[in-house]
């Protein structure tokens, strides 16, 4: 199993138990720099796996196979984890090695632990309020939206539709032993309750 692991801003204060708990545990433990190598030491001992920002696909493409090929192997004997900043699903470079993973090797177990990102982080530090919708960019197209309070989630899909997102998912009281995740349109509800989130993709 891999298992990416959200390691928050950097305050060594600001992981979650349970990415103390899986850093412990694994067999092996990746990170992709210094910074995430110093939040993870006083748990596990790690190794950096090279990402580097080049823009040439095709040895990009090849290093991330090469990355998949090395994980690969150790995630179907035991538990790999790979320790990255903030959340491993916002911005990261565990999405890619995410894809390239289901892609080679689809029978290995894939999931993730959030962490603190830096959008909250920032709210935290420069007392900021966000109290209506908000964009987060980073300078690309907007690709998603994330809906909260959906309580009313087949009109909020209808009102998305319209605005050319495609894809969506349903989610209800998460990480909770009443946690409901519908990724099927015509399965997702008229009601919602309030914990509750559409999401939408482009
Ligand atoms: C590749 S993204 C990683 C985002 C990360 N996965 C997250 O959830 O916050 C890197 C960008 O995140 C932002 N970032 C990450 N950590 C930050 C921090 N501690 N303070 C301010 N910005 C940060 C910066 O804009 C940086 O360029």
């Amino acid at each position: 199993m891999l298992i990416g692991v959200g390691l928050g801003p950097g305050d060594p204060e600001l992981l979650t138990l349970k990415a103390v708990n899986v850093l412990k545990n694994s067999d092996k433990v990746y990170v992709p720099g210094r910074m995430a190598q110093e939040l993870v030491a006083p748990y596990a001992d790690s190794e950096i796996l090279e990402f580097p920002m080049i823009r040439d696909l095709e040895a990009l493409n090849a290093l991330w196979k090469e990355n998949a090929d090395k994980v690969a192997e150790q995630a179907r004997n035991g538990t790999v984890a790979f320790g990255l900043i903030g959340d491993p699903n916002f911005f990261s470079t565990f999405t890619h090695l995410k894809k390239v993973m289901r892609r080679y090797y689809p029978d290995v177990e894939v999931s993730t632990i959030p962490g603190i990102s830096s959008i909250t982080s920032f709210a935290a530090r420069t007392d900021v309020a966000v109290e209506t919708s908000f964009e987060v960019s980073d300078g690309s197209e907007i690709g998603y939206k994330i809906h909260l309070k959906a309580t009313k989630p087949k009109q909020i899909i209808e009102t998305l539709e319209a605005e050319g997102y495609r894809e969506f998912i349903f989610a209800e009281k998460l990480f909770s032993d009443d946690e409901v995740i519908i990724g099927k349109k015509e399965d997702i509800p008229e009601k919602g309750n309030y914990f509750s989130i559409v999401y939408g993709k482009k």
